[in-house]
Order: C-alpha cells, then sequence, then structure tokens
C-alpha cells in the first residue's frame, strides 16, 4: 500500500515540477517553444520525455546506482534536464551549461522554484553561462572532466562538435546521450553502443541514443 502512496506522490512531485518549465515557458510570450540562439537554437524537451529517457538510463544501469561521475548538459536551456536529474537521482552532481543569458537566468530561476519548493536539492545542481565546448569552461571553475560519466545533448546542430570535444576531453567510458526528435541522426565521431525510443505516452517517440569511445562498461544495442 505505501508504495502506492508513494507512486501517487512521485506523480504529483512531477507533475509540479514540469508545471514550473511550462509556466516559464508561457511567461516568454512564445507561441512555440522554440527560437535562434547566439549558438545554436533553442527547443525544449517535453518533461516526461526527460523522465522517460532518465529512467531508461537508470534500468541500464548508466544513472541512478550505476558508474560514478558527475553529469553534464550540454546546452540545458531552461535547466529541464537537471531539474529532472536532480529529483530522479539526488546523489549525482549535474552541470547544466547554456551559452545564452536570457535562457541561462531562466534556468536559475526554475532551479530556485524548484529548490524553494522542496522539489529538488538545488545544491546538486551548477549552472553555468558559457560554452560547452570551451575548455575553460571546466578549467576555470575545477571541473574535471575525467570525472564525466555522462553529458546529455539535445542536438541543435553543435553535436558533431560536442562529440570530438568528448572524444578528445573525456574518458573512454564517457557516455554521450543524444535525444532527439530527429530519430535518423547518425554521428560519426563517436562509436554508438546503444539506443533506445523513449516517449511520453502521448506525443511522438524520441530517441535516446549513447555514444562513446571505449568499451568499458558498455551496454548492447
Ligand atoms: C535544442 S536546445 C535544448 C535545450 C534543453 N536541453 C532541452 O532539452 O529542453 C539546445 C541548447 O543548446 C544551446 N547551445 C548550443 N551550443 C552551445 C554551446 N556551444 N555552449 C552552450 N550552449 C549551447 C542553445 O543555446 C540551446 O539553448
Amino acid at each position: 500500500m505505501s508504495s502506492i502512496y508513494s507512486g501517487i506522490r512521485k506523480r504529483a512531485a512531477l507533475k509540479q515540477l514540469a508545471g514550473v518549465f511550462e509556466r516559464s515557458e508561457a511567461s516568454t510570450g512564445r507561441a512555440l517553444p522554440i527560437r535562434k540562439t547566439g549558438r545554436g537554437i533553442w527547443a525544449a524537451t517535453p518533461v516526461r520525455v526527460i523522465e522517460e529517457a532518465c529512467r531508461t538510463l537508470k534500468d541500464m544501469g548508466i544513472l541512478g546506482g550505476g558508474p560514478p561521475g558527475h553529469v553534464i548538459d550540454a546546452g540545458t536551456g531552461d535547466g529541464r534536464l537537471p531539474a529532472v536529474l536532480a529529483w530522479l537521482d539526488p546523489s549525482r552532481l549535474v552541470y547544466g551549461i547554456e551559452s545564452d543569458s536570457t535562457l541561462y537566468t531562466q534556468a536559475v530561476t526554475n532551479l530556485h522554484t524548484l529548490d524553494a519548493r522542496g522539489l529538488i536539492d538545488a545544491a546538486r545542481v551548477t549552472l553555468l553561462e558559457a560554452d560547452y565546448c570551451d575548455v575553460t569552461t571546466y578549467e576555470t571553475r575545477g571541473i574535471a572532466l575525467d570525472q564525466t560519466g555522462v553529458v546529455f545533448n539535445y542536438p541543435d546542430g553543435n553535436e558533431r562538435q560536442l562529440a570530438r570535444f568528448v572524444a578528445e576531453r573525456c574518458e573512454p567510458s564517457t557516455m554521450l546521450c543524444l535525444l532527439t526528435h530527429n530519430r535518423t541522426l547518425e554521428l560519426d565521431e563517436l562509436e554508438r553502443r546503444a539506443y533506445r525510443d523513449v516517449s511520453d505516452g502521448t506525443g511522438p517517440r524520441w530517441r535516446l541514443s549513447l555514444y562513446c569511445r571505449g568499451v568499458a562498461s558498455m551496454v548492447a544495442e
């Protein structure tokens, strides 16, 4: 019985969390959550798709009790992925990096709101207004790239540059996770180790593809 109540409480908390991002999206006054930024394109992943993707990675042993290491959300937009991760996997450190100052400010506000409501512990999340492909972003803040377990990205045209960065600067086992509605996207810079389809149960399926350059702790396709 208690697990039923805990399930209901979790659904209610996720609804609250999603509501914060829906209101933040609505506050921009745009009909669609999409716009050009200085370095790419902002388009928002539905919160429930992110939740499903993170749960899938937990089931695959990549998040949750899986290998240690922090997570980098490369191009965090309004901070929704760090928020879902801090809610689902609170022991893991997450860095959300965004170059667009308006989105960065929005992400800071959203995470403060969630923290104030007791939905996440914002101390586990660090948001940076910076370029995720610039090594000084990490060096100047003492972020050890060789401790990076997972790099998330919603491809907006910069994914190959990011894949090269991961290949050159991170460990062979660092997993680049691309979550995109473009189900035909291919990357040559790293090897694809697995993929899964995820959806929020109502909209189209999204493709979660996992890439790395090493063979350590691999998951089968
Ligand atoms: C498609 S949006 C995804 C936003 C968010 N991750 C989500 O799923 O809702 C990609 C974001 O990456 C940002 N971006 C692109 N290149 C970047 C770079 N080199 N450094 C930091 N942010 C970047 C863009 O400004 C944009 O907000």
